[in-house]
């Protein structure tokens, strides 16, 4: 397989700029784009009227992608899902009798824990779903459903590309469950779906964002740490951001649920701490607005990445303020990966690192 960077610098940014294609396809995959109806790939035949309950797990980026999942299946399917990284989830020995779909993350599918965790999942006898992105894995191989993203190969070892469109597939899986379940009306599903159909032109829009973003980048590259916070829908996106930074710049970085700084980052906060805060006007706006306070009343620099009705609420006098556009909040966590995908990237191509083949990580951990 042979794939070049094209017109790019690097494969990380030519992969971020293939999203809004890629998003897509992969949206097509689930959703009948002229029906508008979900559906699942002929890979996978899950009777999800009768699922009550899921357990996901998955490692690094398809990790925090199965946290977005869970908040979607949660909030438009009522069925309740454990979570964990598949590390812990094959020896944890939690009771499994009472999980009615164990569904798994990765893109490579060749990840040693992720194939551990579904094989434990079989033996105990519970039906398996695989969200993967290379079709001839193991785990796509092994797996009772599968499901998969039409990313295209994914070369950077800091995964872009993979995780929004891992997004996109849990999104309309959430939408068949809740139709399944009798919790979303044919119309409603018409009308999440055509939302769905957004994704690419908003994610092009946010990838416009770059120059500011690269501006931005030259101040972060100037710090050792950074803290990012979100609720709700973005606080997965918040360990997803830190960890695509830490990953590639080496800056420390932590995600946090944006309620639970009080609970020991606030701590951390003098001026020099640059807190990135992902704040959609949803429904978490008003909470995380007030946790921004906090952060500013100390001090922090808060880089702000929302859209124009929360740029309009004015919480804070100083600001770098990131104006993404307005969208329904099943789309959030799609668009607001790509400011957080570049921010990441600028800042460690200003600090000089291997951006595509970063120190001590590998793109596929197929060792325990
Ligand atoms: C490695 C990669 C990450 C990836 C994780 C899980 O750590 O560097 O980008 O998210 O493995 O990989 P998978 O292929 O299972 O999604």
């Amino acid at each position: 397989l042979y794939v070049d960077k094209g017109n790019h610098r690097h494969f990380m940014l030519k992969e971020i700029y293939e999203q809004p294609e890629v998003v897509g396809h992969t949206l097509g995959a689930f959703v009948d784009l002229t029906t508008g109806r979900t559906r699942l790939p002929a890979s996978a035949s899950i009777d999800f009227s009768t699922v009550g309950r899921m357990a996901l797990s998955a490692c690094g980026t398809g990790y925090y992608a199965a946290l977005v999942g869970r908040y979607y299946f949660e909030r438009y399917a009522r069925i309740a899902c454990d979570l964990d990284v598949a590390s812990e989830f094959r020896y944890r020995e939690s009771p499994l009798d009472d999980v009615d779909l164990a569904l798994f993350v990765s893109q490579s599918g060749e990840t040693a824990d992720t194939l551990a965790s579904l094989r434990h999942a079989k033996a105990e006898g519970v039906d398996t779903a695989a969200i993967v992105n290379v079709d001839e894995s193991t785990i796509a191989r092994e797996a009772a459903h599968v499901l998969p993203t039409l990313a295209g190969p994914e070369i950077g070892v800091a995964s872009t590309k993979a995780f929004t469109c891992q997004l996109m597939a849990l999104a309309a899986l959430a939408i068949r469950a809740g139709v399944a379940k009798g919790r979303i009306s044919p119309a409603q599903e018409l009308e999440l779906t055509r939302t769905l159909q957004e994704a690419p032109r908003l994610v092009n829009e946010a990838i416009k964002l770059e120059s500011q973003i690269e501006q931005l980048a030259r101040e972060m590259a100037t710090k050792s740490h950074a803290l990012f916070l979100g609720r709700g829908f973005s606080f997965p996106l918040a360990m997803e951001g830190a960890l695509k930074l830490k990953e590639i710049s080496y800056i420390h970085a932590e995600g946090y649920a944006a309620g639970e700084l009080k609970h020991g980052p606030i701590a951390l906060i003098d001026d020099t701490m640059p807190v990135v805060v992902i704040a959609p006007h949803d429904r978490s706006f008003e909470k995380t607005a007030s946790n921004v306070q906090e952060v500013a009343a100390r001090g922090g620099k808060i880089i702000l990445l929302t859209d124009a009705r929360g740029a309009a609420a004015r919480i804070v006098d100083e600001a770098y303020t990131i104006v993404l556009p307005e969208m329904p909040e099943i789309l959030t966590p799609i668009v607001y990966a790509i400011p957080l995908q570049l921010l990441a990237y600028h800042t460690a191509v200003q600090m000089g690192t291997d951006v595509d083949q970063p120190r001590n990580l590998a793109k596929s951990v197929t060792v325990e």
